[in-house]
């Protein structure tokens, strides 16, 4: 990126300028390939990484220490981390922010109030993670053997939200276009299309991503494996199942009351994104609200990808996951 650009463009897509010399030399050994918002994404340990994402991935397996209690929501960019964000941060803090009363997801994007763990260390290496309240919640997009291994020693709590490929290219695609630069970043969805298929998406490949997740959801408790079709499908069963695995179920008496419903219209799509503050406020870095929430809906994809692409996008998914159970 020229200085010109630059300096008018909003933090997030500032990229090599910012980085430490640390991370400029690795990322000069790494493979290299053309991004989707920013100019280059890098291999490292087998997934694509932005510059400066990277540089969070290395700084925060290095320095971060989990808690016992530590909750972690991992995703895949776009597979709908701003709904179980919202989510989950209700859920595990009901006593203290009652559903019904002004409740911070009022006033605060889902994004400021459960932080992505290593974009925390992105331009600080010892960021403050105190939290006003415990569990402490993260989301990240680690894939499960770069996790810090605290997160691991500890048996930490994962859940894990997987969407639909062909759903969230789509997504990623809108996403891309919206925040990248003129200049940078992909351009056409034919052009999204082959990279993703070649497993070159951010946090990438999609396939081996929520593959490692699924084997290690069957040998171990500690992981619950959610799909964003199920919770959309079935709201009020998945949210259930999430209360009883983060610890946290519903009373009989919280159930009389209906809570379950009220959670699920506070953190739904319509509400959110109707919400003043995710229409007109930008995160720090400078991305809007807004970017996060388009149409949240299962199978968008229709009205972009064509038959050949979404067959082409089916078999490559049977392929990838045949043998292991995993059906997207
Ligand atoms: P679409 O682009 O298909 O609409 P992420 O949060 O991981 O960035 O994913 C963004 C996707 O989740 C977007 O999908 C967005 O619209 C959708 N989304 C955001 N909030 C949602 C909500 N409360 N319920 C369902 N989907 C939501």
């Amino acid at each position: 990126m020229d200085t010109q650009t630059s300096l008018f463009s909003p933090k997030y897509l500032q990229e090599e300028e910012a980085l430490s010399q640390e991370c400029k030399e690795l990322i000069s050994s790494l493979p290299k390939e053309k991004g989707w918002i920013f100019s280059h994404i890098y291999k490292y340990e087998g997934f694509w990484y932005s510059a400066r994402h990277l540089q969070g991935v290395i700084a925060c397996q290095k320095y971060f220490h989990a808690q016992e209690s530590d909750i972690f929501l991992v995703t895949t960019p776009k597979s709908g981390t701003t709904w179980l964000k919202a989510i989950m941060f209700t859920l595990v803090n009901r006593k203290r922010y009652q559903v019904r009363e002004n409740h911070p997801l009022l006033n605060n994007n889902p994004h400021n109030l459960v932080p992505f763990l290593e974009l925390e260390y992105m331009d600080i290496e010892q960021p403050d993670l105190s939290f006003s309240s415990s569990p402490r919640l993260f989301a990240t997009h680690f894939p499960y053997f770069l996790m810090p291994n605290s997160v691991h020693d500890f048996a930490c709590k994962i859940v894990y939200l997987c969407r639909n490929p062909k759903d969230n290219l789509v997504s990623l695609w809108h996403f891309a276009k919206k925040l990248k630069l003129q200049a940078t970043g992909i351009h056409s969805l034919e052009e999204a299309f082959d990279m993703f298929c070649s497993g070159l998406s951010p946090c990438g490949p999609f396939w081996d991503h929520a593959l490692h997740y699924w084997n290690e959801s069957k040998k171990n408790s500690r992981i619950l494996f959610l799909k964003y079709e199920d919770m959309k499908e079935e709201p009020a069963v998945h949210l259930r199942r999430l209360a009883e695995f983060l610890g946290y179920p519903f009373s009989a008496d919280e159930e009389e009351t209906g809570i379950v419903e009220e959670i699920l219209k506070l953190c739904s799509f319509d509400n959110l994104s109707n919400l003043d503050i995710n229409k007109t406020d930008k995160k720090a870095y400078g991305m809007e609200n807004k970017s996060f929430f388009r149409r949240g809906e299962v199978g968008d994809w229709k009205n972009h990808l064509s038959t050949e692409m979404a067959k082409k996008l089916d078999k490559i998914t049977e392929q990838k996951f045949s043998g292991f159970g995993l059906v997207l």
